[in-house]
This record gives C-alpha cells, sequence and structure tokens, in this order.
C-alpha cells in the first residue's frame, strides 16, 4: 500500500506520538519529527543512515518563532529573514539551551528556516513543537523531490509522505553561518548568491575545507546517483572517451544529437537556470534507473542558480 497521502491531520497524529513524516517543501522533501523528542530524532538518523555529527535543520511556522529557538540574532540575520522567509534561506544561529544536542551535533549553533510550501506550513502551525528534517533521502544519494522519489526510498520505514507536489525549487536551501556578526555561505542553494549579496552586501562562501564539518552537506561526495557520473565543460569530447559504453547525458539546454547517447535529459531548452533547478534531481533519479555505465553531465553556467546547481553536480560526481 501506497504511504503518500494528503491528510494533514494524520501527519499531526504521527508527528505527536513522536513518528516521522516525510514533509514536502519548496526545495527538497524533508524527513520530519519533533525537534524535542529523542525516538523521533534517533529514528531520523537511522532512516538515513545518517552520521551523528551531520546536525539537523530545524524548521519553524514563524520569524516571532525564531527567538524560542536561538540566543541571539544578528543584524544582517534579521535582514535575511524579513527578505527571504518563508524560503530557502538557512540561518545558523547561536542556539538556545532548549535545544537538544542531538538536533545540533553537539554545536552551540542552530541551522532554523520557514519554509515556503502551504502545506508545510499548515503543519508546522498545527502543531505545538518544530520540526527537525533532512532531506528525505538515504546519507549522500540523491534528494527526493517528489513525493514519489521519497516512497521509493522508505516505503518500508516510514508511515506516510505528505503529498505536496514536486518541489517548485528543486534543490536544497542556502545556508548562512555568521562570523563576527558577518554572513558566510556554508552551502550554496536555492536562493542564489546574488539575491543575498542585495540584501547584505559581499558575502564569502566558505569551501568544504575550511569549515569542515561545519556543514556536511559540503561533504565532497553528496547527491550522487549509484552509477557513475562525471561532469564536463566539453560534451563531445567526453562523449567520444566513453563512446563503447552506455552513455547517458545530463545537459542544460543542448540538442546534440549523438548515436552513442543511450538515455538524454534536457534540463531547460529555453536555458533558464530556475526550471534546470526544478529538474536537476528528478533527471539524476531518471539517469540513474537507466541501468547506464556512465552519466555524463554538463557544466552549467557559473552564475545565479548556476552556480548551486554545479556545486551539486560536482558533489554527486566525486
Ligand atoms: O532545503 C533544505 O535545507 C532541506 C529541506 C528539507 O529543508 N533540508 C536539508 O537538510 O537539506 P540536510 O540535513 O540534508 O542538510 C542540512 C545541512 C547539513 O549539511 C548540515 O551539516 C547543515 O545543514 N547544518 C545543520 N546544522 C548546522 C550547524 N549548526 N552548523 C553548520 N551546518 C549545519
Ligand atoms: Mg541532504
Amino acid at each position: 500500500m501506497s504511504i503518500i497521502s494528503k491528510d494533514i491531520s494524520k501527519a499531526v497524529a504521527l508527528l505527536n506520538s513522536e513518528e516521522l513524516v516525510a514533509i514536502p517543501t519548496e526545495t527538497v522533501y524533508g524527513l520530519a519529527g519533533n525537534i524535542y523528542s529523542e525516538k523521533a530524532i534517533k529514528s531520523i538518523f537511522e532512516t538515513k543512515q545518517r552520521p551523528l555529527f551531520n546536525p539537523l535543520i530545524v524548521h519553524i511556522p514563524s520569524v516571532e518563532y525564531l527567538s524560542k529557538i536561538v540566543e541571539y540574532i544578528p543584524e544582517k540575520a534579521k535582514l535575511l529573514a524579513e527578505a527571504f522567509w518563508p524560503g530557502p534561506i538557512t540561518l545558523v544561529l547561536k542556539k538556545k539551551n532548549s535545544i537538544p544536542d542531538i538536533i545540533t551535533a553537539d554545536k552551540d549553533t542552530v541551522a532554523v528556516r520557514i519554509p515556503n510550501h502551504s502545506l508545510t506550513l499548515e503543519l508546522l502551525n498545527n502543531l505545538s513543537f518544530p520540526l527537525a528534517a533532512p532531506s528525505a533521502n538515504p546519507f549522500s544519494s540523491i534528494s527526493p523531490t517528489t513525493a514519489q522519489h521519497v516512497e521509493n526510498y522508505f516505503k518500508d520505514n516510514i508511515k506516510m509522505v505528505l503529498d505536496g507536489g514536486a518541489c517548485k525549487s528543486g534543490i536544497e536551501s542556502t545556508i548562512i553561518g555568521f562570523e563576527n556578526e558577518e554572513p558566510v555561505i556554508y552551502r550554496l542553494g536555492s536562493t542564489p548568491i546574488e539575491a543575498i549579496e542585495d540584501v547584505v552586501g559581499k558575502i564569502e562562501i566558505k569551501n568544504k575545507k575550511e569549515i569542515s564539518p561545519e556543514a556536511p552537506g559540503m561533504l565532497e561526495r553528496h547527491y550522487a546517483p549509484k552509477t557513475k557520473t562525471i561532469l564536463t565543460s566539453n560534451l563531445s569530447k567526453s562523449i567520444e572517451e566513453y563512446s563503447n559504453k552506455r552513455i547517458g547525458i545530463l545537459v542544460f539546454n543542448d540538442v546534440l544529437n549523438d548515436d552513442a547517447i543511450e538515455f538524454k535529459v534536457v534540463l531547460s531548452e529555453s536555458k533558464n537556470l530556475e526550471e534546470a533547478a526544478f529538474k536537476l534531481y528528478d533527471a539524476l533519479h531518471q539517469l540513474d534507473k537507466q541501468d547506464l555505465d556512465i552519466i555524463i553531465a554538463e557544466k552549467l553556467p557559473d552564475y545565479g542558480l548556476g552556480k548551486s546547481i554545479n556545486d551539486r553536480l560536482k558533489r554527486a560526481t566525486k
């Protein structure tokens, strides 16, 4: 029987009984549980086979709620919250003592966001606690952007996926930490860096080696298909190199035809980066099902969401 359902009251009941529910957000589906239930939180880590050193994002219903979770809000964090919430920005701030250490992997900071999805906002407003929710995929595999993707991963492990359709943005939130009051990007994501700079000025991106293990979303191998995957700026050369293999390609808008290609996904015929982000993970899920020898992904333009997509593709190829 399918675990996919649109029944919010069922989701509320399960979460109130310390069970997990997969929830839709504008970025990817999350595997959610009550942040104050040790049982639920342990079950998130077990279900995902996620190492305990990797902290979770706390999802709250409103900006006012933030002061219940964090000790201190820097001025630029307020600006970002006002500009982008509800939406795909996660702020890493000094946590209140009441936030359980298992959520934050013993750090003194906590990651928080307000998701921009009407069903999940309604759900949060019907609960007396916030929801911890990592992406609803086994550790290091491709993130889910439809209820079906989640069911394929976890139908034997969880009781319900709240069906909110396909995630509109399609890649995870942008994670921002604060160092001496100044924002720093820990993970590129659905909110383009240029939009963030319009609000808070020039912002630094800290790569994995500088911040590890601050944001293991920055782990080198992550978001990865099972099929060997490479990223290239020279598609025809890469295709030639693997011409004796079963090749799948993932391209931005190119309509290149080549007999050597077994399966092809075009992310946006009109070269629209938002459309490409929306389709990215579903494309990887599809390619991974084709029994290919290799997936050749083409690098996208390196600005706006293209930068965030390239970041995910790089990690998919490690
Ligand atoms: O869009 C999203 O952010 C989705 C949806 C479901 O909200 N969630 C998501 O969660 O991507 P997850 O667990 O797959 O990625 C959360 C990232 C991890 O890389 C984690 O290390 C980082 O957030 N993180 C969490 N707490 C942190 C903290 N206190 N300091 C630094 N990084 C933190
Ligand atoms: Mg994830």
